[in-house]
C-alpha cells in the first residue's frame, strides 16, 4: 500500500531552518521559523517556567490522566487571560490542545463537523499552515485581501468588501495580534468595523492568537480579541502559550468556544470528543506551567517583566533596523517596520531577492519575504539592512 504515497511539499517553514542549520557561514543571519531568540542566539527558558518547573517536580505525585479537556484549571486561567472579564466563563467551552496548530486544528474539525459547507475566510496572506490544515481536510477557503503591497500595511477597504462576500455560517478566520506574516494590524477603529460586517452577515469569527503580550502588550493584545467575543453570538479562539510562555516543544494551547445557542454541554462535550479521536488526553506539562505561573502572584509577575523585556527588545530591533535602513537609503520608505508589531514583518519583496540576499549575505528569511524580527540582535541589524539596500529591495 504505501507504495501510493507520493511526497509531500516540504513546509516552506521549516525547510529554512534546515538549510540554515546547512550553511556553513559564520555570519549567515537566521529571520526564518517563529522562535524568539535574545542577544546571544539562544532561545531562553523563562525564568518563571524554571521556577514553576523546580516547584513542580517537588511537589507533583503523580502523572495519571487529567481529562480529555485537559486541567480545568487551565482552561480557567487561559479564558482569563485572554478573555479577561468580557465574557462569563460558564458561556465557554474549552480544551487544551498540543499546542495552539493543536487548536487550530481542532477548532477546522469543529467547524466541519458542525457544518461541512462551511467555508473559511482566511487573509492573504496567512500562517501558510492555515492553508495546509484546511487543504487537507477538504475544507473550502476564500481568500480575503489583507496585505497592501504598496504601503506595506492593511488593504483595510479590500479586506472589507472581500468580508462583505461571507455568508451565514461561514467562517472568518482572524489573527488576534500580530499578524504572522505580516505584522501589519487593525486599528481598535477598523476592528469595530470589522465586527459590524460579521453582524451583518452572520458569519462566524475564528480568532488564532499565538502573540499574546508581543505587540504592544498583554492587555492591548488581547482588545481586539475581547471585542469580537463579546460581540458575536458565536466565536472559535485559537490560543497558543508556545511564544508567550515560551515553551515551544511542549505543546502548550487552547481552543476555546462561544456558543450562545448550544448548551454549553453539548459544546463542552464536542471538544472533549474532538480531543478523544485526535490524540485522546492533550499534553499536561506545559499546560501545568502555565496555571502554576498564571495563579501566583510572584511567579506571574516575574513572567510578566521578561515578557515585556521580550516585548521591548524587539521593538527596540524593529525601531533600529528602520532607522539603519533611513540611513542608507536616505528615504522613509523601510518605516513601517518600526509601526509593525508582533515577531514578524513582511518586507514586501519578490522571491528571487529574498534568494538573493539568502545566497550572498546569509540571510534567512521565507520566501514571502517574511523576516522574524526577534531573529536580530544589535549586530545582525546593520547586516540586513546592508544586504536589503545592497540587493535593491
Ligand atoms: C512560524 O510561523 O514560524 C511559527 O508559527 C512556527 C511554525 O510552526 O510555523
Amino acid at each position: 500500500m504505501f507504495e501510493h504515497l507520493t511526497p509531500q511539499k516540504p513546509d516552506a517553514i521549516l525547510k529554512l531552518v534546515q538549510m540554515y542549520r546547512e550553511d556553513p557561514r559564520a555570519d549567515k543571519v537566521d529571520l526564518g521559523v517563529g522562535v524568539y531568540k535574545d542577544a546571544t542566539g539562544n532561545t531562553p527558558v523563562m525564568r518563571a517556567i524554571k521556577a514553576a518547573e523546580q516547584q513542580l517536580w517537588q511537589d507533583q505525585t503523580t502523572k495519571s490522566y487529567v481529562g480529555l479537556a485537559g486541567d480545568p484549571g487551565f482552561s480557567d486561567a487561559m479564558i482569563k487571560l485572554v478573555l479577561g472579564d468580557t465574557i462569563a466563563r460558564d458561556k465557554i467551552a474549552a480544551a487544551a490542545t498540543p499546542g495552539g496548530t493543536g487548536a487550530v486544528r481542532q477548532a477546522f474539525e469543529l467547524i466541519k463537523m458542525a457544518r461541512p459547507d462551511a467555508r473559511v475566510f482566511v487573509s492573504n496572506p496567512t500562517w501558510p499552515n492555515h492553508l495546509s490544515i484546511l487543504d487537507y481536510l477538504g475544507m473550502e477557503t476564500v481568500l480575503y485581501r489583507y496585505f497592501d503591497d504598496e504601503t506595506r500595511g492593511v488593504d483595510f477597504d479590500g479586506m472589507i468588501a472581500d468580508l462583505k462576500t461571507a455568508r451565514a455560517g461561514d467562517v472568518v478566520l482572524l489573527h488576534g495580534c500580530c499578524h504572522n506574516p505580516t505584522g501589519a494590524n487593525l486599528s481598535a477603529v477598523q476592528w469595530q468595523d470589522v465586527i459590524a460586517v460579521l453582524q451583518e452577515t452572520g458569519a462566524v469569527p475564528m480568532i488564532d492568537i499565538a502573540y499574546q503580550g508581543f505587540g504592544d502588550g498583554l492587555e492591548a493584545d488581547a482588545a481586539a480579541t475581547r471585542a469580537v467575543a463579546a460581540a458575536m453570538p458565536e466565536c472559535l479562539i485559537a490560543a497558543s502559550c508556545s511564544k508567550n510562555f515560551g515553551i515551544y516543544r511542549e505543546r502548550t494551547g487552547i481552543l476555546m468556544m462561544v456558543a450562545n445557542g448550544t448548551g454549553k454541554g453539548v459544546a463542552q462535550g464536542t471538544l472533549a470528543f474532538l480531543n478523544r479521536q485526535n490524540f485522546s488526553f492533550p499534553p499536561d506539562h506545559g499546560a501545568r506551567l502555565v496555571t502554576m505561573i498564571l495563579n501566583d502572584d510572584a511567579l506571574r509577575a516575574d513572567w510578566m517583566a521578561e515578557l515585556e523585556e521580550v516585548r521591548l527588545s524587539m521593538l527596540g530591533l524593529r525601531e533600529q533596523l528602520a532607522r539603519e535602513l533611513q540611513q542608507r537609503a536616505g528615504s522613509d520608505r523601510f518605516g513601517f517596520l518600526a509601526e509593525h508589531r508582533g515577531m514578524f514583518s513582511r518586507l514586501g519583496t519578490t522571491p528571487e531577492l529574498v534568494m538573493k540576499m539568502r545566497e550572498e549575505h546569509g540571510i534567512y528569511m521565507v520566501g514571502d519575504s517574511r523576516m522574524n524580527i526577534a531573529g536580530l540582535n544589535a549586530q545582525t541589524v546593520p547586516i540586513l539592512a546592508e544586504a536589503i539596500i545592497a540587493a535593491g529591495v
